[in-house]
């Protein structure tokens, strides 16, 4: 594939990480990536943003959705909760305006938890029995799949954050008949503006799925393109297995300092829109014009 450089797609089974400011050209490298991937490549998008949808404007192969739904299950609230016994960090994770409405008592949810709220002891509104009965109500809510089927041997638009399940059933597929090893660019997952998904602090339901796409998905063919503007927000532990990082104009202080190491922080200063340092080639990328019309976030109404 040519992105300003001729780029061997297979390439991208070591996973790639776009890092850059607004207006850097993060989408644009990415867009031109994803058009120009062979035949042979499935690809899952997470169009956050709604302007890689602009992909599917001009390619016809492309199935576009809306996440169903995104509100976390009870399972995914226990999960949360387990892994984060912190009520900032809780509501951090899990914005309070997505989940409340769909707990029947969110005070007593919330006093199973923790001993008190906003500086009130719960014990005085809400009697330790009565949490008790909330516990055991919501764990005996059902997990309810939040989100379209994937399609793992298609072309997939999904106008939304991947869900923590979405990414497992990637990673429970690896080495099926679905998966099976590969050597090829099989399958590119894709997500842009990837900030809270794999942080280095917290735990959010996604976090685990991707460190294991990015460890294990290799001897299946299977990629994994980040891009953030958030460089200091992203796990770089997990992201040790990355073989390929496009650095485009950053403050070079927020530049992990492994990554410090391996480049110039002038150079990544200095470098124009469009313009990616690729340690890996020791060469600045220009990004070739995309075929797709990059026309910003896009509405698309008759996504299912
Ligand atoms: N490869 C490209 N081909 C054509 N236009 C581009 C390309 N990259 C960036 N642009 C232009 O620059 C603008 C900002 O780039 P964008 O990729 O959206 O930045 P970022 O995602 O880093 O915020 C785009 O809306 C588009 O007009
Ligand atoms: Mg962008």
């Amino acid at each position: 594939m040519n992105i300003g450089f001729n780029l061997d797609p297979d390439t991208l089974t070591t996973h790639g990480v776009v890092l850059g400011r607004t207006g850097s050209g993060k989408t644009g490298l990415i867009t031109r990536i994803v058009e120009q991937l062979p035949a042979y490549t499935a690809a899952i998008v997470y169009d956050i943003k709604h302007d890689l949808s602009n992909i599917a404007v001009d390619q016809t192969h492309w199935n576009v959705h809306h996440q169903v739904s995104v509100q976390p299950q009870a399972g995914s609230i226990l999960d949360a909760i387990k892994a984060k016994p912190n009520l900032r960090a809780f509501l951090e994770h899990v914005p309070p305006t997505r989940w409340l409405a769909r707990l029947k008592d969110p005070p007593s949810v919330l006093g199973i938890i923790y001993k008190d709220f906003r500086g009130i002891p719960l014990e005085t509104f809400i009697s330790h029995r009565e949490r008790e009965k909330a516990i055991v109500a919501l764990l005996s809510l059902p997990r309810q799949p939040s989100a379209p089927p994937l399609d793992i041997t298609g072309r997939s638009i999904i106008r939304s954050e991947p869900t923590g399940d979405q990414l497992q059933t990637i990673v429970d597929a690896l080495g099926t008949p679905l998966l099976p090893a590969s050597t090829r660019l099989r399958l590119l997952v894709v997500i842009d503006e990837c900030r809270n998904l794999i942080p280095g602090n917290g735990n959010p339901a996604t976090k685990q799925p991707l460190a294991t796409l990015l460890s294990r998905g290799r001897a299946f063919g299977v990629g994994v393109l980040l891009g953030t503007q958030h460089p200091m927000d992203i796990c770089y532990r997990s992201l040790s297995n990355v073989g390929t990082w496009f650095i485009g104009a950053l403050r070079g202080r927020d530049l992990h300092r492994d990554l410090r190491h391996e480049c110039n922080a002038y150079v990544i200063e200095s470098l124009a829109p469009r313009q990616f340092y690729v340690p890996r080639y020791k060469e600045v990328l220009n990004v070739s014009t995309c075929n797709t019309n990059l026309r910003g976030p896009i509405a698309w109404p008759q996504a299912t």
